[in-house]
């Protein structure tokens, strides 16, 4: 068609009608100077899973957060209905044809709508994945994506990210307050810990099947620059953090569970104390992976230092004051760099 014509060719990829994986596709050897055991996990290590309605769930969370950078929750509060419907909304937006997913698509320099990751143009391989970045209202890429039925989309991303944002404050504060951390300390905080103007975006991430899984790669391994991220996924594993000193560990899905990142803007509030945690996806063979991420941030223009709580004369603050629109920018431009160029010593 003529809007297929007007986009560079390699840009949108329509993974659904290939037999075998391109040469531009092909990662092999999968970061072999990051991880020994290659796409196999081979470590017993399991990324701890915490129970919400457990009383001792805070110290379980900060040792999470200190050892892994990442943890599962279960008992969350999140109602079963409205994952199913996240789960069904995705399946629908990625299962139209590729004409009608790119009405939607993300312009060339936009941020929301419909296209390959974000962080692809980092990689001299491209990945097996599309996907859907929402900012505030979804409301008008839904009406190009379907003309006469958009409300029901928007409805179940809006009730999605209302539930999530109550849950992300909550999070984070259980993370925070084992740091001595409270809502004096932090500057877009509220009297309810409710976090004013705090950034928001979903991500939908769809992992078509793969001819050739073993030398795809779906996500190329990054940190979230967010403070938290929440994420679901369908119960398909592909989900791959990194353990210093281990390697790659998948994080086995949960029914209805929610994996928790640490972001880059909780590394540097906490001084460091938790460690973003560098992640990717892994894709699969028969069957189609769905994922769905909550990225949770400060405000925009807020300035986000370590917290003089966790700095002292022997914990000297490792990082500079910056916004998270700062952060875009650098990461924008020099990717996995940008935690390193943020830090004030060696
Ligand atoms: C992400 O890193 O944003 C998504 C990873 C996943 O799909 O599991
Ligand atoms: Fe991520």
């Amino acid at each position: 068609s003529d809007t297929l014509k007007s986009l560079p060719s390699h840009h949108f990829q329509d993974f659904y009608t290939l037999k075998e994986l391109p040469e531009s596709h092909a990662w092999k050897p999968v970061d072999d100077d990051l991880c020994p055991f290659g796409h196999h996990d081979m470590v017993a290590e399991q990324v701890p899973v915490v129970d919400l309605s457990d009383p001792t769930a805070e110290r379980l969370i900060e040792h999470a957060c200190r050892t892994w950078g990442v943890f599962q929750i279960i008992n969350h509060g999140i109602p079963t209905r409205l994952l199913d419907d996240i789960e069904s909304a995705c399946q629908r937006l990625f299962s139209l044809p590729m004409h009608r997913k790119l009405r939607a698509a993300r312009e060339p320099d936009g941020t929301a709508g419909y296209g390959p990751a974000v962080i692809s143009s980092f990689f001299p391989k491209k990945l097996w994945s599309e996907g859907f970045t929402i900012f505030g209202s979804p409301l008008e890429h839904a009406r190009q994506l379907w003309p006469n039925d958009y409300m029901k989309f928007c409805d179940i991303i809006g009730e999605y990210k209302k539930e999530m944002k109550q849950l992300a404050q909550k999070l984070t504060w259980l993370m925070l307050s084992p740091l001595g951390i409270t809502q004096e300390d932090v500057k877009w905080a509220g009297p309810e810990g409710e976090f004013e103007g705090a950034s928001a975006a979903l991500q939908l991430n769809s992992y078509p099947t793969c001819p050739d899984p073993n030398r795809a790669m779906g996500l190329a391994a990054h940190t979230d620059s967010t403070l938290i991220t929440i994420l679901f996924q369908n119960n398909i594993a592909g989900l791959q953090v990194l353990r210093e000193g281990f390697g790659w560990v998948t994080v086995s899905p949960i029914p209805r569970g929610l994996t928790i990142n640490v972001g880059d803007m909780l590394h540097i509030m906490s001084n460091g104390l938790y460690p973003s945690v560098l992640h990717r996806a892994t894709v699969n063979l028969t069957r189609h992976r769905l994922s769905v991420a909550y990225l949770f941030g400060p405000p925009w223009e807020a300035h986000v230092s370590p917290i003089s709580k966790v700095v002292d004369s022997d914990h000297p603050p490792l990082y500079r004051a910056v916004t998270l629109r700062e952060y875009r920018e650098m990461r924008a431009e020099h990717f996995d760099k940008a935690l390193s160029l943020v830090r004030l010593r060696a």
